[in-house]
């Protein structure tokens, strides 16, 4: 489902492209045209980025067209720009994996959207940094459009991850424990919030940094019950206690921000392989659940439940104008830096 998707994208993509010098008439360019960030190469250069015009297809049958809201600018799309990802998509390419848009042209024979609905991309590599998009009805699934609008445009990478990774590995009953790093991160928030919800304990480590209280007080007010610098496990030894935790847990790896190999404390690396997952959760999702869409509704629905009811919150992030892309792709490779989203 995955390959196939990007496959038909590169497709698109090659053949749409406009350079942005290229004139449009105003009609034309309403309709048939949006504005898109679009990379022509792999590059830790965030130059490669341009906003170039794109010639939209017109709707067909089973297809229909999005007008985009928001985005955010996660770390997984600057990987994917650097050409360090496991997923990649034919250049050239538009960047961006998540995001919602709104419905505002359907063919004919599209069943599962209307217009006006809030949609978001199944599958990576939809190039969500754009104005607008025309794409197969399967390619996109409607969100609730009673939680907010960051919500439903980050709804889909990181909440999910969190739910799947609290779901999926082990039997949780309340009263466990849950240890994590990058506990600040956009994953991280979720997974002390939907913990919360379930009624687990969280040990949250982060790294140190000059506003350590504030984001201490923040990750508390969101259900983390304890929260400790790297600097303070390492330096009190509190990581001999956590590794004595982790004999009968298991430890899940999702993400390699620091994109050195990862180093496994000796109790652990002693555990049943069964133990210990690394995985690509979203691309777990996505092969899994896209080929069934009942599924997926059924998880976006848990997660859009837990918004509603106050239990789980957009990410703490910055809202950027899209023309201001620039300095949101700058910032998301700083380090403490809050996520930013790219609101159309
Ligand atoms: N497997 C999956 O399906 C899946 C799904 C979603 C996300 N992910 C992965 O999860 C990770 C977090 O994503 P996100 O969107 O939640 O991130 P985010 O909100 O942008 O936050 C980034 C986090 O990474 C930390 N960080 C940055 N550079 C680091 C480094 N060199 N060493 C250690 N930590 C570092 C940051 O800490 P500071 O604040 O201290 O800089 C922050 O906690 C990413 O690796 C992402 O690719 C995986």
């Amino acid at each position: 489902m995955l390959i196939r998707s990007l496959l038909h994208r590169a497709i698109h993509a090659g053949t749409i492209l406009l350079r942005n010098h290229q004139k449009c008439s105003t009609v034309w360019r309403e309709t048939r045209h949006c504005s898109a960030l679009v990379y022509r190469e792999h590059s830790d250069n965030i130059d490669t980025v341009r906003m170039e015009q794109l010639l939209l297809p017109p709707v067909g049958d089973r297809s229909v067209r999005v007008h985009m809201l928001a985005a955010p600018v996660n770390p997984a799309d600057m990987n994917m720009i650097q050409g360090s990802y496991p997923i990649l998509c034919p250049l050239p390419a538009v960047g961006g994996n998540e995001g919602v848009g709104e419905v505002i042209e359907v063919g004919s024979d599209v069943t599962s959207l209307r217009l006006g609905d809030w949609a978001v991309p199944i599958d990576a590599g939809f190039g969500t940094w754009r104005t607008g998009a025309v794409c197969e009805e399967d390619e996109i699934i409607s969100v609730p459009k009673d939680v907010s609008l960051l919500g439903a445009a980050t709804i889909f990478v990181n909440p999910c991850t969190a739910y799947r990774m609290l779901h999926d590995f082990q039997t949780l009953t309340p009263g466990c424990t849950v240890i994590q790093n990058a506990s600040n991160s956009a994953v991280g928030q979720a997974v002390i919030q939907i913990a919360a919800a379930l009624g687990l304990k969280t040990i949250n480590i982060i790294r140190d940094r000059p506003n350590r209280a504030e984001l201490i007080d923040e990750l508390q007010s969101l259900g983390a019950d304890y929260v400790v610098t790297e600097e303070e496990v390492m330096s009190t030894g509190l990581h001999r206690v956590f590794e004595t935790f982790f004999l009968g847990g298991t430890m899940v790896t999702y993400g390699g921000m620091s994109k050195r190999p990862l180093q496994i404390p000796a109790v652990i690396s002693h555990l049943d392989v069964l133990s210990r997952h690394s995985c690509m959760l979203c691309l777990l999702c996505l092969t899994s659940l896209s080929a069934d869409k009942a599924q997926l509704k059924a998880m976006l629905n848990a997660v859009c439940d837990l918004m509603r009811g106050g239990q789980l919150s957009a990410p703490h992030c910055i809202q950027t104008p899209f023309h201001q892309y620039t300095h949101a792709l700058q910032a998301t490779v700083q380090s403490h830096c809050r996520k930013h989203v790219l609101i159309m």
